[in-house]
């Protein structure tokens, strides 16, 4: 095992009814700016119960809403102004992965003196320039079990078709209310993709080669399991609050740096995923299930261990030669996806042969070409994966 150093400080406070724990999470007399997306939260009760229980403190209230999926610098920054033209102290994002990952770029560029008016800068430097400083302290309501970006530090925002991931060691959230019941109004494919998206943060943690992580390894099937079990019944029963329930712990847990600590870690999936998204607009999740069974295709070999494993203890495959294992290890995970009823070639989402030169070369210009758990990813790598997509 590696050495480590494992830091989280976000209090998690889960369940049905939980949002009654709000008004005791911020001060009193803070200046609130409430971060939302589309409209979802307000069509389905979440933001009147927030605001329900802001209300009971003498609290000046705010709101900032419009935070679009893959959310976008412009509009983030003009929260920035919102919250600069108003001393807002407080951030508390209501929604899914996006509004979290918005409000911690708002948490942080808003206080950036040095970097005020160059905040594209900060962007594409992620935020290197500014991990020293105090960032606005913010909470978080989730909406959309998928990102862990609840209880992580992490945020991706986009530009025109750069998007950018980056990490900030204040980021954060101090809280983050899960109650399952906030997320029986998303659409099914939205559930899928919750699913998909914790299911590929684990893999990318666990499947990579053997390092002696046995608790980390274990966790990690345990979070996979969990997924193969209630994955489906979560996405057709959107009311079975059980079912929800470990689907919101799942994903939390499989991005809040305990599954990754002290093994190696992948992430080549989703860097490429990042520019699918950037340049088509495919969901991030629907990304994933695209890109992550041909990689795995192509990088036999460097995984075939860990390949081995999971197939036996995540799906049971304990027979054949280690080839055969491998190849229904991968086999099981794309039915997985499909009964989901989410594609996994990029031609269910209308990407053919053409599109791959642009992407590889976002992959350049975004100095994504030393990619995986041995840096091992090159460009090459990367075109012949999207061409097993195809
Ligand atoms: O905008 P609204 O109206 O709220 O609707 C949203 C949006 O249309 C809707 N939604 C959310 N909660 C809902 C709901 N609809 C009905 N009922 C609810 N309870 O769902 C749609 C998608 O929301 P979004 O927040 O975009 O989805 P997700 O949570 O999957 O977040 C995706 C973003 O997170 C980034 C992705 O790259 C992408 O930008 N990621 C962040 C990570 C992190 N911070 O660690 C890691 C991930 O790998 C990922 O990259
Ligand atoms: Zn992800």
């Amino acid at each position: 095992m590696n050495n480590f150093a494992f830091y989280n400080p976000t209090k998690i406070i889960f369940g049905k009814g939980q949002i009654k724990q709000l008004d005791k999470q911020i001060p009193k007399n803070a200046k609130v700016l409430i971060t939302y997306g589309g409209g979802s939260v307000i069509k389905n009760g979440v933001m009147d119960a927030v605001k329900k229980e802001l209300a009971k403190s003498d609290r000046a209230v705010f709101e900032f809403g419009g935070i679009e999926p893959n959310p976008k610098f412009e509009t983030l920054m003009k929260a920035v102004l919102t919250v600069r033209g108003n001393n807002i102290d407080f951030l508390l994002a209501v929604g899914g992965g996006s509004v979290m990952d918005g409000t911690k770029f708002i948490a942080v560029a808003s206080v950036s003196d040095e970097y005020f008016g160059k905040e594209e800068e900060l962007l594409y430097l992620g935020f290197a320039g500014a991990q020293t400083e105090k960032i606005l302290p913010l909470g978080t309501v989730a909406t959309l079990p998928a990102t862990g970006s609840e209880m992580n530090n992490g945020a991706v925002v986009t530009k025109g078709t750069d998007k950018l991931p980056f990490f900030h060691k204040e980021a954060y959230p101090q809280f983050s209310i899960l109650d399952p019941e906030y997320t029986f109004s998303l659409p099914a494919t939205q559930v899928a993709n919750g699913v998909i998206d914790s299911f590929v943060h684990t893999v990318e943690q666990y499947v990579t080669y053997p390092a002696e992580g046995r608790f980390q390894d274990r966790t990690a099937e345990g979070i996979l399991q969990t997924l193969v079990e209630i994955g489906k019944k979560t996405v057709d029963n959107p009311n079975d609050y059980d079912a929800r329930a470990n689907l919101v712990w799942c994903s939390t847990m499989a991005l809040n740096g305990l599954i990754g600590s002290g093994v190696p870690q992948d992430w080549s999936v989703h860097m490429i995923g990042h520019e699918l998204t950037a340049l088509h607009g495919i969901d991030h999740a629907k990304t994933l299930a695209i890109v992550l069974p041909a990689m795995w295709k192509e990088r036999k070999t460097q995984k075939k261990e860990k390949l081995i494993q999971y197939g036996e203890r995540v799906f049971g495959i304990k027979t054949g030669t280690d080839d055969e294992r491998v190849d229904s290890a991968i086999a099981k995970t794309e039915e997985f996806f499909h009964s989901l009823g989410v594609g996994t070639k990029l031609s269910d989402y209308g990407v053919g042969e053409k599109d791959i030169e642009p992407i590889l070369e976002n992959l350049k210009k975004h100095k994504m070409t030393a990619l995986s758990e041995h840096g091992d990813v090159d460009l090459n790598v990367s075109e012949q994966v999207l061409r097993k997509a195809l």
